[in-house]
């Protein structure tokens, strides 16, 4: 029976380019939809841009735009970049659509009509300046366990720590560098607990991969807590039906974002929405996700369905995370790759390649090794299986008119011999064991090449009397190369397009079993250029942001390298530095840590507020030289504009200092 499929992968954010950590979830999700359709399933793909929340409401802003222009021109360059590297969605939609507020507001309405809703008041960090709620991730100051300054409000990217804002020393907004306030609001919760028994069971169901299952059975064992799905206002979601000033938290929606996805591609294609997500629906339904977002999935996704009274997925899937070269993706080593410089300098195939052979269907963290990809490319894909058709493409225009011989004679059985793996390939793809199909196809690559090399076309040529052998020599070697192309096609779609253009025949896996004979093919024209180093040396070079120099140099310090992305000399000095006398300092009402500095740069004064408070007498301040960013944007606080900021330490074992230069420095000096 033709199954229905449905299939997705997660939604990226609307707020920042695709990159190489990115492709590794589209690339396994196009295999396996491509694999599903090359075996005449009924089967739609269907993903969307992860539109809402404050990170895009900010960074609209910072751009001077609005959110819903900022999603537009992102959704614009995701597509473009999903398109470069050949996926294939039925639709890519985005969780900013009629057809999302529609469902994410259902879902909630169903959810709180069966009693899975409450509302309760919590304090939160509150920006006073910029008017928002902060989310932890944009409360900045120093861990309190190992002293590095500006860490996030929940972890510290030095030491590893986790922590609540609270903790933080010296917390700042990051939006509007004001010391952030304790504020009170309503908040919705979504009461996963009530879940607790139906999860328990579900996520043994096979669903999930035994790893994964195990991994939240730990979350049981702490307890379900309630899940806070409301922000206040303002913020760039979708608003909480009769809860004033109230939206749902991005996640809310960002889930029901995959029905919204179905909802508009049905829409669309003369289908019916419940054949997929209605209760009779008989579809299969399989989500491709990252390690980091199966408590989402696992967990909040599954309850908010069963809450609602909706059918639950068939499968979710999940992956490990990239590494370049052993080493989590870093800027400083021009690791961070977009898909876009990518598409720049190689040809996507040869990664959609690597990906596969790297695949499977383990959450386990695969490595892009820069040199191993170099090398898997060109020797596989180039040695191993576009060299035959090359080869043979010449023997069989110059000698048959480009005419196919009409039987493989005695190398029958070597052709059915290629077809004995094929059903056990088809097997690896639909169990995601990519890493496995590769071989197993590599493997049938090297007898299709060992043939060649036993049967010698390019010696048979030369003898008139051979020359039914060479046709038959080289008619197997072609259908030899179309097996290869064939198996291959779902990891390498415009390889595959061409060849069969070449070879003159559609894309059909149960055809195999038939050989091209007495058939005409087309003039040979390049199939793949090989890749060389240089290009891979240019790519690097475009992604990282200093000069090369800088990223290996045998000086820098063993944990610097490890931990502190390194900036280039071009970025250090842009930071315009100088020595500056305090003309005065004053305590500001209503700010507990500030003071408010007037400082002397030389060719003028700077008004400048700093949290330097708890470690200072102002008086003590005055005419004191010190350090000041002279150059830093000016920000609006609270309590007027601040135009820079003075340098100060600090750490666990106390501070701010402020920092003084010897006697003889004057203001407006330079510090370099
Ligand atoms: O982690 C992320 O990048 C999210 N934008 C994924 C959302 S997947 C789904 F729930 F929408
Ligand atoms: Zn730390």
């Amino acid at each position: 029976m033709k199954r229905r499929l449905l299939i997705t992968s997660a939604l990226p954010y609307a707020n920042g380019p695709i990159h190489l950590g990115h492709l590794v979830e589209y690339t396994q999700t196009d295999i396996w939809a491509r694999y599903q359709r090359l075996r005449g399933h009924d089967c739609v793909y269907v993903c969307a841009d992860d539109a809402h929340g404050t990170p895009i409401m900010l960074r609209a802003k910072s751009e001077g735009i609005t959110p819903e222009e900022l999603i537009t021109r992102m959704h614009g360059d995701h597509l473009r970049d999903f398109t470069g590297f050949g996926i294939q969605f039925d639709l890519y939609h985005s969780t900013h659509s009629p057809e999302n507020f529609e469902i994410s507001q259902g879902i909630y309405r169903a959810l709180r009509a069966a009693d899975y809703i409450n509302v309760r008041e919590i304090e939160q960090a509150y920006d006073a300046v910029a008017g928002i709620f902060l989310p932890d991730r944009f409360i900045r100051g120093t861990c309190p366990r190992c002293g590095a300054a500006d860490q996030y409000g929940d972890s510290c990217e030095a030491c590893g720590a986790t922590y609540s804002p609270t903790d933080l020393i010296n917390p700042v907004s990051a939006v509007s560098g004001a010391v952030p306030e304790r504020r009170n609001s309503e908040h919705y919760f979504f009461q996963l607990g009530d879940f607790s028994n139906f999860l328990q069971q579900w996520i043994h169901s096979g669903t999930l991969q035994e790893e994964i299952a195990h991994k939240l059975d730990e979350w049981f064992s702490i307890g379900l807590a309630d899940w806070d799905i409301s922000r206040d206002a303002p913020y760039f979601g979708i608003p909480i039906p009769d809860a004033p000033d109230k939206f749902f938290y991005v996640w809310l929606d960002a889930l029901p974002g995959y029905m919204a996805a179905t909802k508009h591609w049905c829409a669309t294609h003369d289908r019916n929405f419940a054949d997929y997500w209605g209760p009779e629906s008989t579809a299969e339904i399989y989500h491709f996700i990252g390690k980091d977002i199966i408590y989402f999935h696992g967990l909040f996704w599954p309850a908010m369905l069963k809450g609602s009274g909706h059918r639950l997925p068939t499968g979710i899937f999940a992956h490990g995370h990239l590494t370049v070269n052993g080493a989590k993706m870093s800027k400083s080593r021009g690791t961070s790759i977009t898909a876009g410089q990518y598409l720049q300098h190689l040809n996507p195939e040869f990664l959609r390649y690597y990906i596969a052979t790297k695949l499977n269907s383990h959450v386990e963290d695969i490595d892009l090794n820069l040199e191993d990809f170099l090398l898997k490319g060109n020797g596989d894909l180039v040695g191993k299986v576009v060299n035959l058709a090359s080869r043979a493409a010449g023997f069989i225009q110059r000698s048959f008119a480009g005419r196919l011989a009409a039987s493989l004679g005695k190398d029958q059985a070597f052709y059915d011999g290629l077809l004995q793996t094929q059903e056990a390939i088809g097997e690896a793809y639909a169990g995601r064991e990519y890493g496995k199909a590769m071989r197993d196809i590599m493997a049938l690559a090297d007898q299709v090449n060992a043939y060649v090399d036993q049967n010698a076309p390019w010696a048979l040529a030369k003898d008139s009397a051979q020359r039914e052998a060479l046709h038959r020599v080289v008619t197997v070697t072609l259908n030899g190369f179309r097996v290869l192309i064939t198996l291959l096609s779902p990891v390498l779609p415009e390889l595959s397009r061409k060849a069969l253009e070449f070879l003159h025949c559609e894309l059909d896996w149960a055809a195999l079993a038939q050989p091209l004979l007495d058939h005409p093919i087309r003039p040979y024209t390049h199939l793949l250029q090989r890749m060389e180093k240089t290009q891979v040396d240019a790519l690097i070079q475009n992604s990282a942001e200093g000069p090369a120099s800088i990223q290996t140099s045998p000086t820098a310090p063993a944990e610097l390298k490890e931990e502190t992305p390194f900036i280039s000399m071009d970025d250090f000095s842009k930071v315009d530095l100088r020595i500056v006398r305090i003309v005065s300092a004053e305590a500001v009402e209503g700010a507990d840590k500030l003071l408010h500095l007037t400082l002397d740069i030389g060719e003028g004064t700077r008004s400048v507020f700093a949290g330097i408070k708890s470690a200072y007498d102002p008086i003590s301040l005055v005419g004191r030289l010190t350090v000041m960013v002279a150059n830093l944007a000016p920000r609006k606080m609270r309590f007027g504009l601040s135009e820079g900021m003075v340098l100060a330490a600090s750490g666990p074992e106390g501070g701010p200092f402020l920092l003084s230069p010897d006697s003889g420095a004057q203001p407006g000096m330079r510090v370099k």
